[in-house]
């Protein structure tokens, strides 16, 4: 068999949790391959409300397994703190969810780090979610990172080691902290984690696919957002695209199969970084009150603006996209028109591939598209789309070359729409 891989196409916060969970049926596992706990994954069924940041968003149907893959970076204390709080509602973890021995842990002072580059970074700063993201990912990449598998054989002395070469730097910036405060609780995660099965999840993922076993791929944050093509240097420190599901998990690329690009049908953003499509106006507030349009674990307003169709192809083409996913159109309903980015222009040129030039600023050119004034949250059909919908539809399958395979009308389970198109 092969893995299908579920991704953002925009800046993160596109609804992948909901979708994970609604396609969970119909996969035997489902595993994350890259972040960590800066992900917020909302899922809403049966009246309950969850927030997920390290677990797969398989953990509520059917008694899936689920698997942290040797993409993702850990933090023990924030783990045991969400597993904790789904076995208390019901959902005991330790014996469906499998851990990679190759993942990273993030350390009491990658968090601190994260705040230490921060503050330094001043007014340039990325506005990163204060989890020890990047801090734990240079440690990866330059040899000096712990994983998982190290807590099981003298760890003391490894976590020493590496804690006084982050004190060492912490040191060098002149930068006041508390380590003794959060490491109890660090070190009680540890402890926790041991309860779990930690293997070699990259073997078992492909001997399952080899039994014919179906395996779903949950990407965190979005296209927009990777190290590498996302808008550099404000971007999250993984390979969020299609690509790092392979290096995430261990799966070869001809073991890809189909590609899930989840995007709304508006585009936000949080932190800093470029955003061609913002908008500073009322209509933006409109978007971010109906949209409930605030980090589902920081709480920090998302920027909201249009739907950019020039960044999203860019992700359809990095990803190889074979499946378009539409999320919250109903935060659309009571707009007169929408608009649609369809081209930039810098310095009086027009293009419509994303530019490295995106850094310094460029103009956006739109379309302007009637609303559809209809309220989507009811809806349980395509056959029940106004026009205009199906127009915005159109509009946006033809620009993109993908069809929109699913459209998301409201946060729960149930508000989803499979559409009949053909391939
Ligand atoms: P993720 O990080 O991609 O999983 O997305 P988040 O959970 O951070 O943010 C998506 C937000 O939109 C959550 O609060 C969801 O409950 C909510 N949501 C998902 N789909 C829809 C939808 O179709 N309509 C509305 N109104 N909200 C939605
Ligand atoms: P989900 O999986 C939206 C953003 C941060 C910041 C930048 C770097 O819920 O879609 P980091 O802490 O990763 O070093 O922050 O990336 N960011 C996200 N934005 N959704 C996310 O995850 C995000 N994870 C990171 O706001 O701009
Ligand atoms: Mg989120």
């Amino acid at each position: 068999m092969k893995i299908d891989v579920l991704l953002g196409l925009q800046w993160g916060d596109e609804g992948k949790g909901k979708v994970v969970d609604v396609l969970t049926p119909g996969y035997d596992i489902i595993a994350r391959f890259q972040g960590g706990p800066n992900a917020g994954h909302t899922l809403e069924f049966e009246g309950e409300k969850y927030v997920l940041r390290s677990i797969p968003s398989g953990i509520f149907q059917g008694g899936k397994t689920n698997i942290v893959g040797n993409g993702v970076v850990l933090d023990p204390s924030l783990f045991k703190a969400e597993a904790e709080a789904l076995a208390a509602s019901g959902h005991d973890l330790t014996k469906r969810l499998l851990i990679s021995k190759k993942a990273h842990l993030i350390l009491p002072t990658h968090r601190i780090l994260d705040a230490a580059y921060e503050s330094a970074k001043g007014s340039s700063k990325i506005g990163t979610t204060g989890k020890g993201i990047g801090p734990t990912y240079t440690d990866k990449v330059s040899r000096n990172g712990l994983r998982v598998g190290d807590i099981l054989h003298d760890f003391e002395s490894k976590y020493k080691l590496a804690i006084s070469r982050h004190e060492e730097i912490l040191r060098q910036m002149n930068y006041q902290y508390d380590l003794q405060s959060i490491e109890k609780e660090w070190f009680e995660g540890i402890e926790f984690l041991k309860k779990f099965q930690l293997t070699d999840t990259d073997h078992f993922i492909n001997e399952q696919l080899n039994e014919g076993k179906t395996v779903l791929a949950e990407g965190a944050q979005g296209t927009m957002l990777d190290v590498d093509f996302g808008s550099y240097p404000f971007v999250t420190s993984s390979s969020t695209i299609c690509a790092g599901a392979c290096t995430g998990l261990g799966v070869a690329p001809r073991k890809i199969g189909e590609v899930y690009g989840i995007f709304k049908a508006y585009c936000t953003r949080v932190g800093s970084g470029p955003f061609p499509t913002e908008i500073f106006d009322e209509t933006g507030e409109l978007m971010r009150k109906n949209g409930n349009e605030f980090g589902s674990v920081t709480g920090r307003p998302r920027r909201c603006g249009w739907i950019d169709l020039v960044a999203l192809r860019y992700a359809i083409m990095l990803n190889g996209v074979t499946q378009l996913i539409m999320m919250k159109s109903d935060v659309m309903d009571n707009f007169d028109t929408i608009k649609a980015c369809v081209a930039y222009e810098i310095d009086g040129i027009e293009t419509e591939n994303f530019p490295f030039e995106i850094i310094d600023g460029v103009k956006p050119i739109y379309v302007e598209l009637p609303g559809w004034k209809t309220i989507m949250t009811k809806m349980q059909s395509e056959d029940e789309f106004p026009v205009e919908f199906n127009a915005y539809l159109s509009f946006l399958e033809e620009s993109l070359g993908v069809n929109i395979k699913i459209v998301s009308v409201g946060p729960d389970r149930a508000q989803t729409i499979i559409r009949y198109t053909e391939d």
